[in-house]
């Protein structure tokens, strides 16, 4: 059993406001923290909007619906985690900003609490060594986007991870309505270690003239049964986050094979990240 009742998540962009959500709606009373006000209110938003949706489409009731909504509270003091069984982390996917919040989050959860992170790539062996001796609470919970839709969440253990951490994170993933499938601390996974390379290389198909961006897409929907083409599914991800894990795998698997396409990163560079920004390599 996870013996968990309150969820802390940080990070209220793409990720965080789906984990806030699927936490809410499964019973779990759920602080979500973000340091930009703009991205907390268009999380909430969002929150109220989908639950709406959810109604109407008769697959949850207007009390459940109320009863997710006020278990679910917005704030931007990192204060306000403190009674939190655990914490999910969904900030930005970059070691150096992640390990300041843990270091940070550590003086102010209790001895107990455990420390999830979302990343997409990022050992966990590494991130855990910003919480000092409580390493061995800490874990990767990669949920997948859109989190309310998507069933998996690949679980990942630091070398210090314990048993029962693990076990209590299985159940919790359960508890959230998802199915739990362990994977190994190497840079990207078994999800992104497979997906990433496959994005990055329909960036090169497209640099390289093989066929217009619409086309790649097209070939690898109607010819694989993907339900989003590649390039498609990079602007959901958002460009910068495909950056961010092609270089953390390039640099963890010391592989130069894993180095984001010049395309790809220069979309990043010109502020084209995706569904996030309205432009990526398509318009919306
Ligand atoms: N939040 C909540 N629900 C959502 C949603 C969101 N952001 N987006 C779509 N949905 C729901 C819709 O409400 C709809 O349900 P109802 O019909 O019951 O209302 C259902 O999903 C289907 O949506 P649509 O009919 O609008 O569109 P669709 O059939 O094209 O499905 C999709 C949309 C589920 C996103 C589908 O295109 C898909 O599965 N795409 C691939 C997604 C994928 O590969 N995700 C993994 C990304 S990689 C990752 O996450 C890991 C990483 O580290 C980068
Ligand atoms: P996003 O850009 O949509 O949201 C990140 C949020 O974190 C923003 O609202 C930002 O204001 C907030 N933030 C940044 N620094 C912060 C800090 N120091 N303290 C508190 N909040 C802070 O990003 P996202 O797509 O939700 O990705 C978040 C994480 O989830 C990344 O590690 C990413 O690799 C991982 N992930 C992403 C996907 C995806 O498809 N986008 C899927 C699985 C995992």
């Amino acid at each position: 059993m996870h013996g968990m009742e309150r969820v802390g998540v940080i990070g209220s962009g793409q990720m965080g406001g789906g984990i806030a959500q699927v936490a809410g709606v499964s019973g779990f009373d759920t602080v979500v923290f973000d340091v930009n006000a703009s991205a907390l209110d268009k999380c909430k938003g969002l929150h109220q909007k989908l639950l709406a949706r959810a109604v109407e489409k008769g697959r949850m009731s207007q009390d459940d619906a109320d009863a997710a909504r006020k278990r679910i509270a917005y704030t931007d003091e990192l204060g306000a985690l403190r009674d939190s069984d655990i914490v999910i982390e969904a900030v930005v996917e970059r070691a150096d900003v992640k390990k300041d919040l843990f270091k940070d989050l550590s003086s102010v959860l209790s001895e107990t609490a455990v420390f999830a992170s979302n990343t997409s790539s990022i050992s966990i062996t590494d991130l855990a060594t910003s919480v000092g001796d409580r390493a061995d609470r800490f874990i990767g919970m990669h949920f997948f986007n859109p989190v309310p839709v998507m069933k998996l969440v690949e679980v990942i253990n630091g070398l210090a991870t314990s048993r029962e951490t693990t076990d209590r994170v299985l159940s919790l993933s359960e508890a959230m309505g998802k199915t739990a499938v362990p994977a190994n601390d190497r840079a990207g996974f078994v999800s992104n270690r497979i997906l990433m390379p496959m994005i990055n290389e329909a960036f090169y198909t497209w640099m390289e003239g093989v066929a217009e961006p619409e086309h790649i897409d097209e070939i690898m929907k109607l010819g694989m049964a993907h339900p989003m083409g590649p390039l498609r599914l990079a602007d959901f991800i958002g460009l910068d986050t495909c950056v961010h894990i092609m270089d953390v795998m390039a640099e963890g698997l010391n592989n130069p094979r894993y180095r984001a396409c010049p395309l790809l990163k220069q979309l990043v560079t010109a502020g084209r990240l995706g569904d996030k920004t309205k432009h990526g390599v398509f318009k919306y």
